[in-house]
């Protein structure tokens, strides 16, 4: 296994930004939460560790701390912003409230030689984001840089292996960041850059075939991302002891089944059912105006769906004993305020069926989603499959506001079709969060050519964001806006004019239903 460094987190979203950009100097990072003891670390046997920042000061109470052992480990410690200001009050120094704090970028100027910026030059801009400030270095710490507001911007103690920052490496912001942390965790730490997607793809390849020996294995494929990456490593891992299944709702993106046949069938050679139960699902939902009705629907019949299918595979007592999820580090931290962050758990549809028990095969639980990317590429999977937006799991179905028809799923896929199209040609795909069309329950009058039209109007979504907790309506440049409305109108059936939804999430959601 790889060295590890443990990233404590203080709170906010800092923690995660720092544990993601350590695994970009190809160091393993776990987030670990600020309750943590000497003995736990003493126990996990880390590399390094980093303190995170977080939104509290010092001074609060209460205030997040650490216990002080942990600094006597002699185990290489960066604190970070708050945990720059911990560390310095903790070991004997001094904290202001100045009064003055610095936000955002910051002239940070060089004193002296230091291990952290050795190759710095005497002025860079760094991201700041801090009221207090420490005012005294405690005794043992040189300080190697300040700012105008922060007289210890860097502090170093060589002997005890302490290091400290009060502005944050981790952003893009701050011109020689990554450089910062690579300095931190290769030469002060000495930790070897190991943490390779190649490493990752051997790890969990033999930790895959350890759990499962020569038992079947169950996979439900969705589209998505992840549970193509968990498909894709299990298949390398027990490729012939797995079963893949794909459920077609009839909500699915344009040509997404198809694209699963042709790279799980065809190109990885796997054992895929694919069920085609569009019938079934518009049935179901026919007359359903509701949006929760809706959602409910087609999750119970999308476990039946699959539940079927794993019936049918169980019989003769040989069927599969496990059932791969495709679920992400970030599901499964214990976060510094004490509760995983939980953005999935209510949103997935196809959660297990209850009687059925499986024993879970997590093979992306270590892993961020730039990961789960950058592995899927290593091992083969297209790009189209790879770099796809977030897609709920009831599908178009919760973009058609109304009743879900097999015609109007067809208006809506068509055109969701045209939007990313666009938008891929604009080079926007990967930046936006999620890019998509709305088919909203009224229709409109329109001329073309001669003749009055009465169709549907298009929506057009696309939003940023890091979570999608909180979202912002993207600024599509107007001539992309214009293509999109443009193709819409001439190649989709059915449409006859386009509106774009210029709302953030709060108060908007993403999805329209
Ligand atoms: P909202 O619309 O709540 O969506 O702002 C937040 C994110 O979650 C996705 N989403 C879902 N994902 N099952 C899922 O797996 C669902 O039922 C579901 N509903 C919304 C949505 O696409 C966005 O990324």
């Amino acid at each position: 296994m790889n060295e590890t460094v443990l990233v404590v987190d203080f709170g906010a979203q800092y923690a995660q930004l720092i544990a993601r950009r350590v695994r970009e100097a190809h160091v393993y990072s776990q987030i670990v939460p600020s309750s943590i003891t000497a003995d736990d670390v003493r126990e996990k046997a880390p590399a390094a560790i980093i303190l995170s920042g977080g939104p509290k000061s010092v001074y609060a109470v209460p205030a997040p701390s650490l216990d002080p052992a942990i600094y006597d480990l002699g185990v290489p410690i960066l604190g970070i912003c708050y945990g720059a200001q911990l560390m310095a009050q903790q070991l004997g120094g001094e904290v202001a409230n100045t009064g003055v704090g610095e936000y955002g970028r910051t002239m940070l100027s060089r004193k002296g030689p230091s291990l952290l910026m050795s190759e710095w030059p005497a002025q860079t801009t760094a991201w700041m984001s801090h009221g207090d400030a420490i005012a005294s270095a405690p005794r043992g710490f040189v300080v190697t840089a300040s700012s105008p507001e922060a007289p210890v911007a860097v502090m170093e103690d060589v002997e005890r292996r302490l290091y400290a920052t009060q502005f944050h490496p981790e952003v893009a912001h701050t011109e020689r960041g990554q450089e910062l942390l690579s300095s931190f965790l290769h030469h002060i730490a000495g930790i070897p850059p190991a943490w390779t997607n190649t490493s990752i793809i051997e790890d969990q390849v033999a930790a895959i075939r350890q759990q499962v020996g020569s038992e079947k294995v169950l996979c439900a494929l969705s589209g998505g991302v992840d549970s193509a990456v968990a498909a894709a490593l299990v298949t390398k891992a027990v490729g012939t002891q797995l079963t893949c299944v794909f459920v077609d709702t009839g909500l699915m993106r344009k040509n997404e089944g198809e694209q699963i046949e042709e790279t799980f069938a065809r190109q990885f050679g796997v054992d895929l059912v694919h069920v085609k139960a569009q019938d079934r699902f518009f049935d179901a939902l026919a007359g359903v105006t509701d949006p929760e009705a809706k959602r409910k629907i087609i999750g119970e019949l999308f476990i039946r769906e699959f539940e079927t299918v794993a019936r049918d595979l169980a019989e003769g007592d040989e069927g599969p004993k496990f059932l791969v999820q495709g679920t992400l580090y970030p599901d499964v931290i214990e976060s510094g305020s004490g509760h995983a962050a939980n953005i999935k758990s209510h949103h997935n549809v196809g959660g297990l069926p209850e009687d059925l028990s499986f024993e879970l095969v997590e093979p992306l639980r270590l892993l961020f989603k730039d990961e789960v990317r950058r592995i899927g590429e290593e091992l083969g999977l297209p790009a189209e499959i790879v770099w796809r937006q977030p897609f709920p799991g009831p599908g178009l179905g919760v973009r058609i506001v109304g009743e879900v028809t097999r015609e109007r799923a067809e208006i809506l896929r068509n055109a969701d079709y045209v939007v990313v199209d666009e938008i891929k040609k604009a080079g926007l795909y990967r930046e936006l969060w999620q890019s998509f069309a709305v088919l909203p329950a009224v229709r409109t009058v329109g001329v073309m050519g001669d003749g009055r039209t009465y169709a549907y109007p298009i929506i057009i979504r696309a939003v940023t964001s890091d979570d999608a907790m909180t979202a912002d309506w993207a600024r599509l440049p107007y001539d992309v806006i214009e293509s999109i409305a443009n193709r819409l109108i001439r190649e989709v059936e059915g449409v006859n004019r386009v509106a774009l939804d210029v709302t953030s999430k709060p108060p908007g959601t993403i999805e329209w239903e």
